[in-house]
């Protein structure tokens, strides 16, 4: 018992920041998996542009996944993958698609931000210099899909205007990988 605590000490980590990283690594891979819904969506009304852009999108949030778990493995923990809940599969529009990826990302803020009060609380110190890596690129995604939702609205049911919206997200190209994933 004591032995174990030690050993949780030298690895710099705590029970419930462990836990709380791997309920983490389940919501991104959850994220990829509701990008994916999307893109399915997207691609069965024939936004062929809005599906390549969800498909990325869905990679990316694959990689957020493996990110973290790489962490977990490097910190010489077991990585314990949890459940990842049905994503919503039926829209009313591609405009509303876009607008549940913006509230997805806004809640994925809001975990990572609770996720890093938790290591700064427990003074984890290496989860909160990977996890800061992790409150930039959220700033990021917010900002891309919010400037993709404006659009959309602005756009509305002009279909010439909805093509080329369409089209512009067709052209999305491969980002780097994160660090780490
Ligand atoms: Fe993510
Ligand atoms: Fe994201």
């Amino acid at each position: 018992m004591l032995m174990s605590r030690v050993l949780h000490r030298m690895a710099g980590m705590t029970p419930s920041v462990l836990e709380a990283i791997s309920g983490q690594i389940a919501n991104e891979f959850g994220a990829s998996f509701s990008y994916l819904a999307m893109a399915a969506w997207c691609e069965h009304h024939k936004f062929m542009g809005c599906g390549h852009w969800l498909r990325m999108q869905s990679a990316e949030e694959n990689g957020h996944g493996l990110k973290l778990f790489n962490f977990v493995l490097a910190r010489n923990h077991h990585v314990k993958l949890g459940a990842i809940a049905q994503p919503k599969v039926d829209f009313a529009s591609v405009q509303e698609v876009f607008e549940r990826a913006l509230a997805q990302e806004q809640e994925v803020s809001r975990q990572i931000d609770a996720l890093y009060e938790l290591a700064f609380r427990e003074k984890v110190f290496a989860a909160m210099a990977e996890l800061q890596w992790f409150i930039t690129e959220q700033v990021e995604e917010e900002k891309t899909v919010r400037e993709i939702v404006a659009k959309f609205q602005m756009v509305k049911d002009d279909p010439a205007s909805l093509l080329d919206l369409d089209r512009e997200l067709g052209a999305r190209a491969a980002e780097p990988a994160a660090p780490g994933a």
